[in-house]
């Protein structure tokens, strides 16, 4: 597509003594119509031009040389020069593009470069809370949207598998394991275990010691520590799938953290040898205060145990080489930042390659929660993932339920999945947040299930008018009018906001987009009758309208949601 940013920076180029690519680089999208579809702020040249921003913009304006097929109108307001793109351009831009494929936006931009996304990372006998549920939205979100701009990109769940806790499960397991059935809800058990041992431990020093023990046993082969370990493992694994298919959710490796286990002495040699490591109490720890970071990152606890930190240390070795990645994300909660500093300042004593050390980044996001009362589980302290999604199909169910459909069942995981996916995408995820059920199924709101029945109601329209119309049937100038363009321009822009999206690693510049395509659409449908007599006013309306619907289909893959044909 014709990229207006560059055209009106070459434009501009030809006026003033300046670098086209600088240029390009000041202009802005104005929020309203009012003031163009591009503007020019003159205020950093004024000093270099030694003008007033004002004086500039005339200037610019009095000496352009404007190709009218691209822009059709320059105005000055204030320090600013607008320009107004050619209407008729856009539209046959946009939906010429469009026409060619199934898969708008999507591009090879990244082409060459290695990103990991690891996400979700569960912790192995312990509940799939609503934080990793919204861990695992985030990420499965920023994967695609890599994929689709054709980076690379290697998906990886970072199962917390190993260390302490399961010493303590083990033990657990040993003293009161008979009375329990692990074929049902076996995560309930577990965690029941879980709490039933820790508070022994509070209670009594000597049986923490032995959980400690018991999980040196296991990192040294034990056999039967071993067993029971594999059966907490395969349980859980079991009821985390359930989750990750009805999201789905696909890995490229579940990789836990037991996977680091014969890989941790490297990292413990190589900070020992080089000197980073020293002694404190028995344990060993690496000072990071040169690096601005008060607290040391403990690496082998005084008993000789590896600790959650030795092995990121060594996925992250590992990583480098098997990977050779650009960027490693991962998607963790913010409560994990000061940890992260500590892991990413540490691995810059590992020997790797700087271009390593720089790629690494947390993605954090804050916190999620229910509201007040609401939905506690059975056991009333937490509410399992599982219940929050059944539940929300539930509720999903009863709102259609009057509607004259066919595969409801299908329909109602559709949209309770759209409502859950993307109320968890609707903020910067940075924000705490409350999960509440009724708003994110409001299909009237700025929801999942408002994109979709946006969607539903573009299929609605193509199929009323007789399917999609030949684009060679299609009369640009029709498109010409504000509601429109207004819709071309949001269209026209989805590959920007996709990059943009993996610029911040934000997902909510995708989800915010929908709801603005979605509002736009709605405005336009309003406006403008579709199904009308003149065939050449119709035709291009009714392709209009199904750009949108793939715009909002693709983008809303992208989030992770599927789109339902009807609601
Ligand atoms: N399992 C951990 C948790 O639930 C998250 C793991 C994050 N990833 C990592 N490489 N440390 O808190």
């Amino acid at each position: 597509m014709i990229n207006f940013k560059q055209k009106i920076a070459e434009m501009i180029a030809n006026t003033i003594e300046a670098n086209k690519e600088e240029l390009e680089t000041y202009i802005e999208k104005p929020k309203t119509i009012a003031n163009g579809d591009y503007a020019f702020p003159c205020f950093k040249l004024a000093k270099t031009l030694k003008k007033a921003p004002q004086a500039i913009a005339e200037g610019i304006k009095e000496k352009i040389k404007l190709d009218e097929t691209l822009i059709e109108k320059v105005e000055v307001v204030g320090g600013f020069v607008n320009f107004y793109v050619n209407k008729e351009t856009l539209a046959k831009e946009v939906l010429l593009e469009l026409s060619k494929t199934e898969e708008y936006g999507k591009s090879d931009l990244g082409k060459g470069q290695k990103i990991i996304v690891e996400y979700s990372s569960p912790n192995i006998a312990k509940p799939f809370h609503i934080g990793h549920l919204k861990n695992t939205i985030i990420g499965h979100c920023l994967y695609n949207v890599y994929k689709y701009l054709g980076y690379n990109t290697i998906s990886l769940n970072h199962i917390g598998d190993y260390g302490t806790q399961f010493g303590k499960m083990i033990e657990a397991y040993k003293k009161w394991g008979d009375e329990y059935d692990f074929t049902q809800e076996p995560i309930e058990k577990m965690a029941d275990l879980y709490v039933r041992i820790n508070n022994l431990c509070a209670e009594d020093e000597k049986v923490l010691e032995e959980c400690r023990e018991t999980f040196k046993k296991l990192e040294n082969g034990d056999p039967y520590c071993v067993e029971i370990w594999n059966r907490f493992k395969d349980l859980s694994l079991e009821e985390f799938e359930k989750i990750y298919k009805l999201l789905g959710v696909e890995f490229d490796f579940v990789d836990g953290e037991s996977f680091y286990s014969d890989k941790m002495q490297e990292v413990i040699d190589i900070l020992k040898n080089n000197g980073k490591a020293t002694e404190s109490e028995g344990a060993l720890v690496v000072n990071l205060e040169d690096d601005g970071i008060k607290t040391p990152c403990i690496i082998q606890k005084a008993n000789g145990s590896s600790i959650y930190a030795t092995r990121d240390l060594a996925a992250i070795l590992y990583r480098t080489r098997e990977y050779n990645f650009d960027k490693c994300l991962y998607v963790v909660g913010i409560e994990q930042d000061l940890y992260f500093k500590q892991i990413f300042a540490t691995a810059k004593y590992l020997g790797i390659a700087d271009k390593y050390v720089k790629g690494l980044e947390h993605v954090s996001y804050g916190l999620i929660r229910l509201p007040e009362g609401k939905m506690s589980s059975r056991k009333g302290n937490f509410v399992t993932t599982n219940d929050l999604l059944n539940e929300t199909i539930k509720k999903a169910s009863e709102i259609i339920s009057d509607r004259d459909i066919e595969n409801r069942e299908e329909i109602a995981k559709k949209v309770a999945m759209g409502a859950v996916v993307f109320n968890n995408l609707s903020e910067n995820r940075i924000q705490n947040q409350v999960f509440d059920l009724n708003a994110a199924l409001n299909f009237q709101g700025e929801t999942g299930p408002y994109i979709q029945y946006t969607y539903v109601r573009t299929k609605s329209v193509v199929e009323k008018a007789g399917g999609v119309p030949e684009i060679a049937d299609v009369n640009f100038d029709v498109l010409t009018d504000d509601y429109s363009k207004n819709v071309l321009k949001l269209i026209y822009n989805f590959e920007e906001v996709l990059v943009q999206v993996t610029d911040k690693n934000e997902p909510s510049i995708l989800s915010r987009y929908l709801i603005d395509l979605a509002k736009a659409f709605s405005t336009f449908y309003n406006e403008n009758k579709i199904i009308v007599d003149d065939k050449n006013v119709q035709n291009a309306r009714v392709y209009l309208t199904y750009a949108v619907g793939q715009v909002l289909k693709i983008g809303a893959k992208l989030l992770g949601i599927e789109m339902p044909n009807k609601m």
